[in-house]
């Protein structure tokens, strides 16, 4: 806990977290348990940074839609009847009841309360008997609309409608990413989210880190990407993502017992693409586990100081879901994924719990978690950013 509030020299301490990895030491960990640091976090990230909240294949047809949850926050994502994606806001105008609960296809949402009836692009159509109603005007009590873009599929919201767009500041990931042509692959639509109990960074940094890939997963589930073989490729200064590539030790390697993929390589690839996996990162939502045969996508959604809930899908050749087989084939690495998954929830359940002792420190880094040092440097001029604007406020 933070012993005495946010502070000047609290957020100036940050910059140790920023500096190059030889030098750095981790975040203090009153980022990851306090509860007025979280409320702060959510001013300085997630109100102004691109969030993903799904894939675009979710909402192929007019009328399609799914909801989800981040920083409490109940969101619609539909598309309209003239083609346009839309994000919005699920709550109620009237009295905050939700409008709309999982997925599926509508002509609107019409509140299950009292029956304000939205369309799909969040306008208010119907309030019924609201007539002797003074001063009440329709329009001006739509569902509020937040800013999209779509990146390789991924659907983006922002709720900061001066944020500037995100593509052009993925430049290091899309060019490492196009050979996978992901915005055309088979989507495995994720199943119910897993619920953590453990701050969103927490999840992050694991899912970043190649330094635990060959220790904590020693065995033959995962000794073919061994850690000694990570590359960090330099970033454009303002990227909003980062990117580690960790070489194979044999071509077309999978997560399964036999360590080869069993499912359709995506049809691009080179042969650079086909003897390593890439781990990409969108901070503070999406994390990419990027393979020959298959890209697993996590979608982080915090939830408090000390929890977030994570729906984890995956991404196959276009027509690969369609072969025979595909089933238990995708079954052997999802074992496999399931198991290398275990260890890691393990560890980040007693990370949090050591993030809570009088004893944990600001520790230091290996040169194999350079994507550690990468995320630090995304999150602290945001933090000291948002430091600055609430002095001035
Ligand atoms: S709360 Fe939605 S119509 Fe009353
Ligand atoms: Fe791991």
């Amino acid at each position: 806990m933070l012993a005495s509030g946010l502070s000047d020299a609290f957020f100036e301490s940050l910059q140790s977290a920023a500096l190059p990895i030889e030098h750095a030491e981790t975040l203090p960990p009153a980022c990851y348990t306090d509860p007025e640091f979280y409320a702060f976090e959510k001013e300085a990230v997630f109100n102004h940074e691109w969030l993903c909240v799904g894939r675009e294949d979710w909402v192929k047809a007019p009328g399609d839609y799914f909801t989800t949850t981040i920083i409490d926050e109940p969101i619609i994502v539909a598309r309209t009847r003239a083609g346009e994606l839309k994000a919005m806001s699920a709550v109620c105008q009237h009295r905050a009841m939700l409008v709309a609960e999982g997925a599926g296809n509508t002509r609107g949402f019409v509140c299950p309360y009292h029956h304000w009836t939205y369309g799909l692009d969040g306008a208010l159509i119907n309030a019924p008997a609201m007539d002797k109603t003074c001063n009440f005007d329709k329009s001006a009590f739509g569902l509020p609309t937040f800013k999209t873009e779509v990146w390789l599929g991924f659907v983006f919201i922002n709720f900061d409608a001066d944020a500037p767009p995100l593509a052009r500041r993925l430049s290091a990931l899309t060019d490492a990413l196009a050979p996978f042509d992901l915005a055309a692959a088979d989507d495995q639509r994720p199943q119910a989210p897993g619920v953590y109990d453990w701050n969103w960074k927490v999840m992050f940094e694991n899912n970043n880190d190649g330094y635990h890939a060959n220790r904590l997963h020693h065995g033959p589930l995962h000794d073919f990407v061994p850690s000694a073989l990570s590359v960090f490729p330099e970033l454009p200064k303002d990227t909003a993502g980062y990117l580690r590539f960790n070489g194979t030790t044999h071509k077309d390697a999978s997560f399964n017992a036999t360590q080869k993929a069993l499912l359709p390589i995506f049809p691009g690839l080179r042969d650079v693409d086909r003897n390593r996996m890439v781990f990409a990162n969108i901070p503070p939502t999406l994390s990419l586990v990027v393979g020959p045969d298959m890209v697993i996508y996590l979608i982080v959604r915090a939830t408090g100081p000390e929890t977030h809930e994570m729906d984890t899908g995956v991404l196959v050749a276009p027509g690969a879901s369609t072969q025979e087989g595909f089933g238990h084939r995708m079954g052997m690495n999802m074992a496999a994924a399931m198991e290398i998954i275990s260890q890691d929830l393990h560890v980040d359940a007693l990370v949090q719990k050591g993030l809570r002792s009088r004893f944990a420190v600001r520790g230091r880094y290996s040169w194999q978690e350079g994507a550690q040092s990468a995320f630090n440097a995304w999150l602290t001029p945001r933090y000291q950013a948002a430091w600055a604007r609430r002095k001035d406020a």
